[in-house]
């Protein structure tokens, strides 16, 4: 362990739920990371596919200092320039009309209010899928298709079945006149980013037309900008019901987002929902910086082009089996259970991916990263997989 002092008082002090870090970070600036003992990481993880534009961008760093500076929090007896202008920008990126946003601060959050929203259309049956994670707190782990992460903390939310991802027939089987709402990651992310079938989605919404049930999709991970597009979705052609993003969403800053489209829009009646930080001054000015930044910058269209250079390169390097994903968020399959042993090697390296599962790397780096470190990035792992270390 790098950092004994922290990890020593990490371990007394904070639960044991995530187990003690290694490393303890203290700066960065756009993807170079520091730890407390000096050295520094290319950071291609994001914070989870969090930091879309790295670590303390000009954009966002003078957004929050201007706005703590003018008004911190207002509670939502008040509104906020901020909250209104980021709830119109984030139907605007939906492309529909009419799309009202509730906020809060985590896709945990996000889900738990599109769970709520589905309650009002009278119905309450949930259909999910099979591997999903969509957080963990009660309502969301209830939707969460990972058996290790709910077993403990039976009995969840009754009526939810989990079927196969990608599996439209399954959805068949156990969508009915009694489901509320269905909902599904346009690519499952903490599963090892695996991506459906190139129908999937429009199968699915047509299953939902026929059974009158909402059609969520869970964009926290693959949203705002890191497929390539702002949610993830868009790809298929579709307009789901509800949207809940997250992560990327405040740029660092804790922000969650439930947009509901259509009808859905108008399901919540006050007093039904709310969360005393939601729609809060400081993190929605960060979330309308970074989407600033986003189109200003043209940075979509660089996303879709970097992922489609590195799964190319990624997929030639001996020792990996196939790589998935899109634009910034892809998932290297090693076919082998070494994915935790290579994680900790380019961490030795310096360099900070995860293991999504015992034979996946997962990398998600912010979206501004650039050519030459995507280069710096495949020139590493290359050598690590060859050398072993
Ligand atoms: C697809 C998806 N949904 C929901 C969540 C939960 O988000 P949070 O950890 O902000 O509650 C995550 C987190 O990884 C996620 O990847």
């Amino acid at each position: 362990m790098r950092n004994k002092q922290y990890g020593i008082r990490w371990t007394k002090t904070i639960q044991n739920n995530y187990g003690t870090p290694s490393i303890t970070l203290v700066k960065g600036k756009g993807l170079i990371v520091q730890d407390s003992e000096g050295k520094r990481y290319l950071d291609f993880l994001g914070g989870i596919a969090t930091n879309i534009l790295g670590h303390a961008h000009p954009s966002i760093v003078s957004a929050v200092s201007k706005q703590v500076r003018t008004l911190s929090h207002v509670s939502n007896l008040y509104s906020h320039p901020n909250a209104v202008a980021l709830a119109e920008k984030l139907g605007a990126c939906t492309g529909t009309k009419g799309a009202k946003v509730f906020f809060c601060q985590s896709g945990a959050e996000a889900n738990e209010a599109a769970i709520k929203l589905s309650r009002k259309t009278g119905r309450s049956h949930i259909v999910a899928t099979q591997g999903s994670f969509h957080g963990r707190t009660m309502g969301a782990l209830s939707l969460t298709g990972q058996p290790s992460k709910r077993e403990p903390f039976l009995p969840l939310l009754k009526n939810v079945k989990h079927v196969p991802f990608g599996d439209i027939e399954a959805m068949r089987r156990c969508i009915s006149k009694k489901t509320a709402m269905v909902i599904v990651e346009p690519i499952m992310g903490e599963a090892g980013v695996i991506v459906p079938p190139d129908d999937y989605l429009q199968q699915l919404r047509q299953l939902c037309d026929k059974s009158g049930c909402l059609l969520v999709i869970d964009a926290v991970q693959t949203g705002m900008g890191r497929t390539g597009s702002w949610f993830g979705y868009e790809y298929s052609g579709i307009t789901p019901d509800v949207i809940t993003v997250a992560k990327g969403l405040g740029g660092g800053l804790p922000l969650g987002a439930m947009i509901a489209l259509g009808k859905a829009a108008d399901l919540f009646q006050p007093g039904e929902h709310g969360s005393t930080f939601g729609g809060n001054p400081i993190t929605t000015a960060a979330a309308l910086a970074a989407i600033k930044t986003i189109e200003s910058k043209k940075i979509l269209k660089k996303v879709q082009k970097q992922g489609r250079f590195l799964i190319q390169e990624l997929a030639m390097i001996e020792g990996v089996q196939q790589v998935r994903g899109a634009g910034l968020l892809i998932g290297i399959e090693l076919g082998s259970a070494t994915a935790q042993e290579i994680t900790q090697k380019l961490l030795d390296r310096g360099v900070l991916v995860n293991a999504a599962n015992p034979t996946t790397i997962r990398i998600a780096p912010a979206l501004i990263v650039s050519d030459a470190q995507i280069k710096k990035f495949i020139t590493i792992f290359r050598e690590v997989l060859s050398h072993g270390n």
